[in-house]
C-alpha cells in the first residue's frame, strides 16, 4: 500500500516520521505545499481549494490512503475531502484530541490547544475533546508565528525571539495550568522545548504523531501487505531547499528524492 501524507509545508514531516517508525515496509508519498506556506492565515474556502488540489496531486501518485498531516486542513477541510474523494483518511486534529482527553480525564480536566488562527477559530479541537468528555475545560490559543520559526529552524530554547514569542502566546495560561497541551499545528512539536521552557506542562501531545498511530492502525486493518519501505517527497517550491531544511526539521539527512510539483496545476 502506498500512503500519501500532506502540509503546507515541512509540520507533516512529524506525521511522516512517526508513520515511517511504525510503517516501515509501506512506501510513502509526502507532499509539502512550501511555495504556498502558511495555511493557518488564509480563509477558510482558500484552505479547502489548497487541500482539493494537495489531494488530487496524491492521487496521482497512485496513494491508497491519506494522512492530512496539517492540523489547519484537519480542522477546516476533512469533511470535504471524505465527501469529495473515495479514499480513507486520518486527520490530525480527533487522535490528539482524544490523546489529550484520555491523559486531562485522570487529572483536573484542563486542556490546551495551540493551533494557527484558522484551526483555533474552526474550534475543531474543542468540538473532538468535548465528543469524548463533555466535562473538560478547554482553552485555546493562535500561535502563527511558531510556523516560519519552525519553518526556519528558531527552535532552540536558547533562541530569544523564539522564548520571547512563545511568552506572548503562552504566558496568559500560566493560572490556567494545564494537564495536557495539544500541539495542534504538525509545525509546533519543533518548538516543543521553547513552549516547555515558557510554560510547563505535565503532557504535550504531538497531533502528528496522534496521527500516525491512528493511521497506522487503519491501515493494518485494511491490509498486511506493505510495499518497499520507499519514501518519495514532493514540494511544490524548491526540492533543494526542501532537503535542506527537511534534514534540520527531522535531525537527520533525507533518505529519498525530492521533485517538484506544480501544484496549480491540479
Ligand atoms: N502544519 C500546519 C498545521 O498543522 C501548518 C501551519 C500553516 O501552514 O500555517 O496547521
Amino acid at each position: 500500500m502506498r500512503i500519501g501524507i500532506f502540509d503546507s509545508g515541512l509540520g507533516g514531516l512529524t506525521g511522516y516520521r512517526a508513520l515511517r517508525e511504525l510503517l516501515p515496509t509501506h512506501d510513502l508519498v509526502y507532499f509539502g505545499d512550501n511555495a504556498r506556506v502558511p495555511y493557518g492565515t488564509k480563509s477558510g474556502e482558500v484552505i479547502c481549494r489548497f487541500a482539493l488540489q494537495d489531494v488530487r496531486f496524491l492521487l496521482s501518485q497512485q496513494v491508497d490512503a491519506v494522512l492530512v498531516a496539517c492540523g489547519t486542513v484537519s480542522s477546516n477541510a476533512l469533511t470535504l475531502l471524505e465527501r469529495t474523494f473515495p479514499l480513507p483518511f486520518v486527520g490530525v486534529v480527533e487522535p490528539a484530541a482524544r490523546r489529550a482527553a484520555e491523559i486531562a480525564s485522570q487529572k483536573s480536566g484542563k486542556i490546551l490547544v495551540l493551533g494557527t488562527a484558522a484551526t483555533v477559530g474552526s474550534g475543531a479541537y474543542e468540538k473532538a475533546i468535548h465528543a469524548v468528555d463533555p466535562a473538560l475545560e478547554v482553552r485555546s490559543v493562535a500561535c502563527p508565528m511558531f510556523v516560519p520559526l519552525a519553518e526556519n529552524g528558531f527552535t532552540s530554547p536558547d533562541d530569544i525571539a523564539a522564548v520571547e514569542i512563545a511568552k506572548r502566546y503562552l504566558q496568559p495560561y500560566e493560572e490556567f495550568a494545564p494537564d495536557a497541551m495539544i500541539l495542534g499545528c504538525t509545525h509546533f512539536p519543533l518548538l516543543s522545548e521553547v513552549i516547555a521552557k515558557v510554560l510547563p506542562t505535565p503532557v504535550q501531545v504531538s497531533a502528528g504523531e496522534e496521527a500516525a498511530k491512528t493511521m497506522a492502525e487503519k491501515i493494518r486493518s485494511l491490509s498486511k501487505e506493505g510495499g518497499t519501505g520507499k519514501d518519495l517527497f514532493f514540494t511544490s517550491d524548491d526540492p533543494a531547499a526542501f532537503r535542506l531544511n527537511a534534514a534540520t526539521f527531522l535531525g537527520r539527512p533525507l533518505d529519498g528524492e525530492v521533485l517538484r510539483t506544480d501544484i496549480e496545476t491540479y
